[in-house]
C-alpha cells in the first residue's frame, strides 16, 4: 500500500483536482485506490460525489478519539469512478481546537493509526490536503511515505515554495521518517509564455524531483469536479482526462526514490572533491531570548539539526549554541531555525542566494 500526500499551502493550485482525477485514473487500471479527504471544505468529497452535509459520520470521528481509529473502515463509502473515500466534513475545522490539549506526539499520529487498522487493503492511498500546515496536513504527511505538491504553472512563487519545502523538511524530522516528495506542475496553459518558461524554470528547480508529466488548463476538469466523477468518467478524451493518465502511470511505474526535498548544490560540489576527510566544523548561535535553534542546510537535507551535534550553553545573560558539524571539504549554504523561523547567521558576512531565491548563509569547509 503506497500513501501519497497531496499538499501544497497555497489555495487553489489544483491540490483536489490531482487527488479525485489520479485516484480516478488509477482505479481505472484496476488499482484499488482510497481517497482521504482531510479538508474540512470537502471538496474532494463533493468532486467524487458525496454528499458532506448529509453524511453523518467522516473522518473527524476517526481522529476525535484514539479509539476512532478503529472506525476509519466504517466511514468509507463506495463512490464514483471505482473509488473508495474516507469523507471529510467542515466538523474537521474544529478538529485542532479539541485536540489542542491532548498530547502532542499521540494527536499527529491518529491518521496513520487509523490506516494501521484498516482490515481492506489498497493499492493507492490518496490523502487531500487542506491548504495550510495544520494538525490535519501533519497527521497527513504522517501517514504518508510520498508527497505530490501540485505548482501551479501560471503564478508560481518561488517564495511560496521554498517556504513549504522548508516546512515538509521540518516535518520530516518530526514525522520521524522520509517522505519521497516530488512536484507536479499544473493548471498549465502552454500558449502562453509565461507559463512556458515558469514550466522551465520548475524542472530546473526540482530536476528529477519533477513528475514529467504535466497538467494542464482543461475546463472539463472543473466541469467534472461539478458533476461528482473523475474526469476518466466525464470526458475520457479530453486532456485533463489524459494528463491524469499519464501522471498514473508515472505515479504507478515506480514509487519515487527518498530523495532530499531541496535542491543542493553544494553537496554534489562537495562529493566532486572526492575522498577528502570530513573535518568537525564548530559553529556558534548567540541570543539571549531565543528557546530553540536549530541549524539546517544542503549539507542535511534542510532538516533541522539532522546529523548536527547541538549543545547550549550560557554566557551571562546570553545563550550559545553551539552546532558540531561533520562535513568534508567544500561549500555549504545554511539557515538557524530560530523558534519556528528562518534566519541567516547574524555572526557570518557571507551570504549567497539560495537555489530558490532566498538568503542563505555561507560555509566552507577546506
Ligand atoms: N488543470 C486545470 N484546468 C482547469 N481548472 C482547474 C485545473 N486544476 C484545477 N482547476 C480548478 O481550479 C480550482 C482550484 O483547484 P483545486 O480545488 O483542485 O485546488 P486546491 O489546491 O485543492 O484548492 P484548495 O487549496 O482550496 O483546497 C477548482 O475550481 C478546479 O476545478
Ligand atoms: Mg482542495
Amino acid at each position: 500500500m503506497r500513501t501519497i500526500s497531496i499538499v501544497n499551502q497555497k489555495g487553489g493550485c489544483g491540490k483536489t483536482t490531482t487527488t479525485v482525477n489520479l485516484a480516478g485514473a488509477l482505479a481505472a487500471d484496476a488499482a484499488r485506490v482510497l481517497v482521504l479527504d482531510m479538508d474540512p471544505q470537502a471538496h474532494a468529497s463533493l468532486a467524487l460525489g458525496a454528499k458532506p452535509d448529509e453524511i453523518e459520520e467522516n473522518l473527524y470521528e476517526v481522529l476525535v478519539e484514539p479509539e476512532g481509529a478503529k472506525r476509519l473502515g466504517e466511514i468509507i463509502l463506495p463512490v464514483s469512478g471505482g473509488v473508495d473515500l474516507a469523507p471529510a466534513g467542515i466538523v474537521l475545522s474544529a478538529l485542532e481546537q479539541k485536540l489542542a490539549a491532548g498530547n502532542q506526539e499521540a494527536r499527529t499520529e491518529r491518521l496513520a493509526a487509523a490506516l494501521n487498522s484498516l482490515e481492506t487493503n489498497y493499492d493507492f492511498v490518496l490523502i487531500d490536503c487542506p491548504p495550510a500546515v495544520s494538525l490535519l496536513t501533519f497527521n497527513a504527511l504522517r501517514a504518508s511515505q510520498e508527497v505530490i505538491v501540485p505548482l501551479e504553472t501560471s503564478s508560481f512563487a518561488v517564495d511560496g515554495v521554498q517556504k513549504l519545502l522548508e516546512t515538509i523538511a521540518l516535518l520530516m524530522d518530526r514525522v520521524g521518517h522520509r517522505l519521497a516528495v516530488r512536484v507536479l506542475p499544473t493548471l498549465y496553459d502552454g500558449r502562453t509564455r509565461y507559463a512556458r518558461e515558469t514550466l522551465g524554470e520548475i524542472r530546473e528547480l526540482f530536476k528529477d524531483l519533477c513528475f514529467d508529466s504535466v497538467i494542464r488548463l482543461n475546463v472539463k476538469l472543473r466541469e467534472a469536479a461539478q458533476k461528482g466523477v473523475p474526469i476518466s468518467q466525464y470526458a475520457p478524451r479530453a486532456n485533463g482526462a489524459v494528463d491524469h493518465a499519464a501522471l498514473a502511470m508515472e505515479v504507478a511505474a515506480c514509487a519515487p526514490e527518498v530523495a532530499d526535498s531541496l535542491p543542493a548544490t553544494s553537496r554534489v560540489e562537495a562529493e566532486a572533491l572526492g575522498t577528502a576527510e570530513p573535518r568537525e566544523v564548530v559553529i556558534e548561535y548567540r541570543d539571549s531570548e531565543a528557546g530553540d535553534v536549530r541549524i539546517a542546510g544542503d549539507f542535511n537535507g534542510w532538516v533541522p539539526d539532522r546529523g548536527v551535534l547541538s549543545r547550549v550553553q550560557a554566557e551571562g545573560r546570553t545563550r550559545v549554541w553551539v552546532k558540531v558539524l561533520t562535513l568534508p571539504p567544500g561549500t555549504y549554504q545554511y539557515r538557524y531555525f530560530v523558534d519556528g523561523e528562518w534566519k541567516v547567521d547574524p555572526s557570518n558576512q557571507q551570504s549567497s542566494p539560495g537555489p530558490m531565491g532566498q538568503t542563505n548563509s555561507v560555509l566552507h569547509v577546506r
